[in-house]
């Protein structure tokens, strides 16, 4: 088994609805450890960074809008495949499909806007993780 370290992302719609506790509580629950955390508002230089894989597509310079627009939690979790795992505790992308169960199943839905607001954000291999860790958490 390999201990892995992920980025998690409490996006400004979970903070605004006072649901970082509930997903901190989540992780914990599932057994991970927190290893780093922090609230801030990212600049949008470094959320460039961060969804730089996402450059072009039509969502991008909304979802950096979007990811600015207010107080972020960032944390560095760790556990046994735990990049894996916390992206089945986040469910689907789209919080409407989202499974019941999941993170954004059980708290997430459509608001009748066009950015999507699902809650949270998790590294999806430990080459991202790597990377996002980075830029959040230098030197960690
Ligand atoms: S892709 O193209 O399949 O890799 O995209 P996906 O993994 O589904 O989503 C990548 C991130 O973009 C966000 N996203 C959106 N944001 C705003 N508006 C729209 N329409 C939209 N569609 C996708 C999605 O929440 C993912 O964000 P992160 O922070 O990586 O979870």
């Amino acid at each position: 088994m390999t201990t892995e370290r992920s980025l998690v992302l409490v996006k400004p719609d979970g903070h605004a609805r006072g649901l970082t506790g509930e997903v901190l509580r989540r992780i914990e629950a599932k057994g991970y450890t927190l290893v780093a955390l922090e609230v801030r508002v990212p600049e949008v230089e470094m959320l460039h960074r961060h969804y730089a894989e996402h450059e072009g597509k039509p969502f991008f310079e909304p979802l950096v809008e979007f990811m600015s627009s207010g107080p972020v939690t960032a944390a560095v979790i760790e556990g046994e495949r735990c990049i894996e795992g916390f992206r089945a505790l986040a469910g689907a992308t789209d919080p409407t499909a989202a499974a019941p169960g999941s993170i954004r199943g059980d708290l997430g839905r459509d608001w009748g806007e066009k950015v999507q607001k699902n809650i949270v954000h998790g590294s999806d291999s430990p080459e991202s993780a790597a990377r996002e860790i980075d830029i959040w958490f230098p030197g960690l």
